[in-house]
């Protein structure tokens, strides 16, 4: 059974306190927090097995590079992926991002298009412009509406024998809204185009099948999910991995090295190079085995609980407005209270124990969308509880007081 209070106990930060206050975390969607399980595994790592993996005959580097091969296998399952070299291990999600824009710098050319979604994160735009600075390529954007959803009649007219990939994000990290993304992916297969889906946002509170899904590129990090910073992952189906080149050269990820001719490694080294984060991919496999236990149902239910609970509370407050009203959206507020800047309420907030993002979200298209300059987000995890929002709800009110 889900019990939220026994939950709360396996993650240390969230007995400490901020500003004399016990700290009310709700900037999941930047990071989540980290629980024991995962901890006590970087501690184990560097403790006791530190070594550089598939390179040594020495006991550590086999112990260390069965630990990082097992964490990989723990993802391929955990995505439902076919096989266990179409997992790469990444720096994060803009690192897969980037390796796949830069894989298609070679296949693309000019006249071919390319499709973002108006809901992207700008590491989910960037990378594509650059691509299309490279190639010629043009890039399209599937509009939204004023409910942060994405307009699908708008898609189908956009796509059409030219398109030759779509982007999208799963969930979006401003609004919260959840895309249909298998719509997406099955009617851009229909003209011949790929799709990646930037998971960030989805990993932390549903579990995404890539087989069921037919996606051709999937990409998170594991910091979203109660994992360390500076790792993710890129699930890409077998035929595509091997069809696009590497995206950085150097150690491991090579077969032959000569200097009138190199040879790649086969998958999933081929976009592996250099030493890895090795124990942040095993702490990314403890992260899954943490997460799985408490069941992504049980997680989506009670996440769900605390938007419903969270928006109905925020809304009763005078002037306030929610940002991103999507009928399918998880547990992300973005709103905005009369004209009162985000940064202020943001910074009276912290001074209570409040943590909340706040600015542009690194979704300036969707504030100028708006004609906002950004907004205050509230983004709960399984951890957080209603009690917490009653606290953040006083909090706030306080807050709009001192600068009304
Ligand atoms: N992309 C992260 C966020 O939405 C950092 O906060």
């Amino acid at each position: 059974m889900f019990d939220v209070q026994k939950i709360r106990k396996d993650f240390p930060i969230l007995q400490r306190e901020v500003n004399g206050k016990p700290l009310i975390y709700f900037d999941n969607a930047a990071t989540s927090q980290t629980p024991q399980q995962v901890i006590d595994v970087i501690v184990d790592y560097y403790s006791n097995y530190n070594a550089n993996i598939h390179r040594g005959v020495h006991s550590l580097s086999q112990e260390a590079t069965d630990a990082y091969e097992q964490a990989r296998l723990k993802i391929q399952t955990h995505f439902n992926a076919k096989h266990s070299h179409e997992i790469i291990f990444t720096s994060g999600t803009t690192h897969g991002i980037n390796l796949v824009a830069n894989g298609f710098s070679s296949i693309l050319k000019k006249g071919d298009e390319i499709m973002v979604s108006a809901l992207e994160h700008h590491s989910n735009i960037v990378p594509w412009q650059m691509l299309c600075e490279r190639t010629g390529a043009t890039l399209k954007v599937i509009p939204m509406n004023q409910n942060g959803e994405l307009i699908l009649s708008e898609y189908d007219e956009l796509l059409n024998e030219n398109t030759k990939l779509v982007f999208v994000n799963h969930i979006s990290n401003a609004l919260g809204t959840i895309n249909p993304i298998e719509y997406i992916i099955k009617e851009a297969h229909k003209v011949g185009a790929a799709v990646l889906v930037d998971g960030a946002q989805s990993c932390p509170h549903i579990r995404p099948d890539v087989q069921a899904l037919d996606v051709d590129f999937y990409v998170c990090s594991a910091h979203k999910m109660c994992g360390p910073t500076g790792v993710g992952m890129l699930y890409g189906k077998e035929e595509w991995l091997n069809t696009l080149p590497p995206y950085q050269g150097g150690g491991e990820m090579i077969a032959e090295v000569s200097f009138e001719k190199t040879t790649y490694a086969g998958l999933p080294h081929k976009f592996e190079a250099g030493t890895p984060n090795i124990c942040g991919g095993i702490a990314f496999g403890a992260a899954l085995d943490f997460m799985n236990t408490i069941g992504f149902d049980n997680i989506a239910k009670y996440e769900d609980e605390l938007l419903d609970y969270g928006t109905a509370e925020l809304l009763k407050i005078e002037g306030l407005k929610i940002y991103g009203t999507a009928k399918n959206k998880t547990s992300v507020i973005s709103f905005n209270v009369g004209s009162i800047h985000p940064y202020d309420i943001g910074t009276i907030l912290d001074k209570m124990g409040i943590a909340v993002r706040t600015g542009h979200h690194c979704a300036q298209p969707i504030m100028d969308f708006y004609k906002i300059p950004g907004t205050i987000r509230a983004s709960f995890m399984f951890y957080n509880t209603k009690a917490e929002i009653d606290a953040f709800i006083t909090a706030l009110k306080k807050a709009i007081m001192m600068l009304s």
